[in-house]
């Protein structure tokens, strides 16, 4: 063995000690639940990400995804070493589905909130559709005891509650009502037999396009920074209540807010120009959006030279080089996670499935 084989050996060696258990399985396949940020494609031809441009880096085709290309979930997939899972509609759709379900099910629906959201299918409504099909013993699973949860949710909730003009003095307890109904939900995953989760948090809602555009896309709006580290501190305080104890379920929390904000200030470490300007917007001054054309078929909406060099892609949702961004912090660096046990970085909890504590037989 040469120096730094064995070095890579050791840091595995010790890494697998820091964490507090032997490596076993590998998390092989992924059960994802929320919006549109992990979404891949579970909205039919009406959604806007149906529309070119989205999807135009890659696959170069409108995908049912709300980017330029890759998402959180695929990302999260080729980190597993899987193919990324396969939406809940295209099921649906086609019978004899050819990819199958062995790297799990996306059941994510752009849109979608903890409670009501843009559409109807909410977090609980997607853990129903999961449960809808553990009855029917739906053939080709993967062991879930070997599968890992994704989960982004509640930014909806909050972007319906402030156009509906909810009041301030309400938000604290509408977030403990959102953070109580996600926390609620995941029990239920951890009930029907999932034992891994991935959790995203509330990233910089006010950094959004959406709400920065008031500044010109030069600054953020940091009104919401306290409710969403309100957000945040209680999710985090609810999982581990719910999960933290015993040996039967482990977690990972990533944290949006810091992974945002390391790529804020390091831009152009992830070849980022545009920290806030969006690279697909509508026509100044309207309230025209991404993708939107006339009934003539003219194009409602301005499109940048170089999706790749934004971390925005449309006014809420990152670039394909936005999330390899956020991803790679998740997955080789331990400031940006909270977990369970703990751990060197995301890679390393992935890798270390122990089957047999987690299920004791
Ligand atoms: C498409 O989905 C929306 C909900 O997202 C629904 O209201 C609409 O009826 C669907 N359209 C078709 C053609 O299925
Ligand atoms: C699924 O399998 C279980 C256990 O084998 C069985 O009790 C149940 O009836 C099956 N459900 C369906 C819908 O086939
Ligand atoms: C919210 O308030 C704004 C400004 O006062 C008003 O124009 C708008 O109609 C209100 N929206 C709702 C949903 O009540
Ligand atoms: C929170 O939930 C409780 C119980 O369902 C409800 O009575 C209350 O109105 C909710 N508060 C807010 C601000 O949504």
């Amino acid at each position: 063995m040469d120096s730094i084989t064995k070095s890579v050996f050791f840091s595995l060696f010790v890494s697998a000690i820091f964490s507090g258990m032997l490596c076993g399985a590998k998390a092989t396949s992924l059960f994802v639940f929320g919006d549109s940020y992990v979404d891949t494609g579970n909205r039919n031809q009406s959604a806007q990400s149906w529309n070119s441009p989205y999807g135009m880096t890659w696959p170069r085709r409108p995908s049912g995804r709300f980017s330029n290309g890759r998402l959180l979930t695929d990302y999260l997939a080729q980190a597993m070493g899987t193919s990324s899972p396969v939406p809940y509609a295209h099921l649906q759709q086609y019978i004899n589905l050819p990819e199958g379900v062995k790297d799990g099910i996306n059941f994510a629906f752009a849109g979608s909130g903890v409670f009501a959201g843009y559409e109807p299918t909410n977090f609980a409504t997607q853990v129903d559709q999961f449960e809808e099909l553990l009855r029917a013993n739906l053939s080709g699973l993967p062991s879930l005891t070997d599968s890992v949860v994704l989960l982004s949710t509640g930014g909806n909730d909050y972007l319906l509650y402030l156009a509906a003009n909810g009041s301030l003095q309400e938000l604290p307890a509408y977030i403990v009502n959102v953070t109580g109904e996600i926390v609620r939900n995941v029990e239920r995953l951890h009930g029907l037999g999932m034992k891994k989760f991935v959790i995203s948090n509330l990233g910089n809602m006010g950094c959004a396009p959406y709400v920065s555009a008031v500044f010109g896309f030069r600054r953020c709006v940091k009104e919401f920074d306290l409710a969403i580290a309100y957000h945040n501190n209680l999710l985090l305080q609810g999982i581990k209540a719910s999960l933290g104890s015993g040996d039967d379920a482990d977690f990972v929390i990533l944290d949006q807010v810091a992974a945002f904000s390391f790529i804020f200030h390091h831009q152009y470490l992830f070849g980022l120009k545009h920290k806030l300007q969006p690279c697909c917007i509508g026509m100044p001054g309207t309230d025209t959006y991404c993708a939107q054309t006339s009934e003539s078929g003219e194009s409602l909406f301005t499109l940048c030279k170089n999706p790749q060099t934004h971390f925005f892609w449309d006014h809420i949702h990152p670039t394909q080089a936005g999330w390899a961004g956020l991803t790679s912090l998740f997955i080789d660096n331990s400031g940006f996670i909270q977990s369970k046990t703990p751990t060197t970085n995301l890679a390393t909890w992935l890798s270390c499935v122990q089957t047999s504590r987690l299920s004791p037989l």
